[in-house]
């Protein structure tokens, strides 16, 4: 009788164990599923805003095309600035996706000109007080066409629209800010803006040499001062200028090849 229940009671706690072992696996099946269901979840989430912010680069590349047809500045110069710009993020340090980020943004600093009047912009010499405040003006009219969005592309290219005049003595335009009061990714494309400016041969300007473009920018020649730029920047500007004659000679125009 005793055996009996001896065995009884192992058969059933035996089973007990079976369930509570059939009970765990179901468990841990359930959790898998849910993880897989997440990763799923997440995996189509990245892919969907890595999916749109490629649309955004697309349809502002095409605003940027349409810009240049106003202006001198070929597709070359655009090419050339990202890359200067790139050169400036890595050399601060700045992440993989960053140096990207600020790749794809810079080539709309001057988007702003698609709404600047044509004969202004083909004028050549210096401008008068009106028509220089109209010109200047194509900094708040890119960053107003490119504001209000929550892509991280779109509003690096609106702070880079808006502060790519402006210097670090506080002599430029349109807010006159002052040293850090401007943003990094204004600072760098301003320098890079600046470069391929002064290397580039324009209708009115001939091209400067690499060397002499240096000197400008590091020591001044009465237009440009080392005051407009951020004095880290220059340093490194300093260090690497040898790669953005690299840039400049490998992104050539047609004209100047
Ligand atoms: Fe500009
Ligand atoms: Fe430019």
């Amino acid at each position: 009788m005793a055996g009996k229940t001896i065995k009884k009671t192992t058969v059933t706690a035996e089973a007990r164990i079976a369930a509570l072992k059939k009970q765990l696996r179901e468990a841990r099946q359930s959790s898998r599923a849910a993880r897989l269901d997440t990763e799923f979840a997440l995996e189509l989430e990245r892919r969907r805003s890595q999916e749109l912010e490629e649309a955004y680069y697309d349809t502002v590349l095409r605003l940027t095309r349409a810009s240049a047809y106003k202006d001198r500045e070929t597709g070359a110069h655009i090419q050339r600035v990202s890359h200067y710009a790139k050169i400036l993020a890595r050399q601060l340090g700045w992440s993989d996706d960053d140096q990207e980020l600020i790749f794809r943004a810079a080539p709309m600093h001057d988007v702003g000109k698609i709404a600047i009047p044509d004969d202004l912009i083909r004028k050549r010499g210096s401008l008068n007080g009106g028509d220089r405040q109209v010109m200047e003006s194509h900094t708040q009219i890119g960053a107003s066409l490119l504001e209000g969005s929550t892509s991280r592309l779109l509003d690096m290219a609106r702070e880079i629209a808006l502060t790519h005049h402006e210097r670090w003595d506080g002599s430029g335009y349109p807010h006159g800010l002052v040293g850090e009061q401007i943003p990094i990714s204004g600072r760098i494309v301003m320098l890079s803006d600046h470069y391929d400016a002064l290397r580039s041969r324009r209708s009115y300007k001939r091209s400067i040499d690499h060397e002499a473009t240096c000197r400008i920018i590091l020591e001044g020649d009465g237009r440009t001062s080392p005051g407009h730029f951020d004095p880290r920047l220059l340093e490194i500007f300093a260090a690497v200028h040898g790669e953005f004659d690299a840039v400049f000679e490998q992104y050539k125009d047609e004209s100047q090849r």
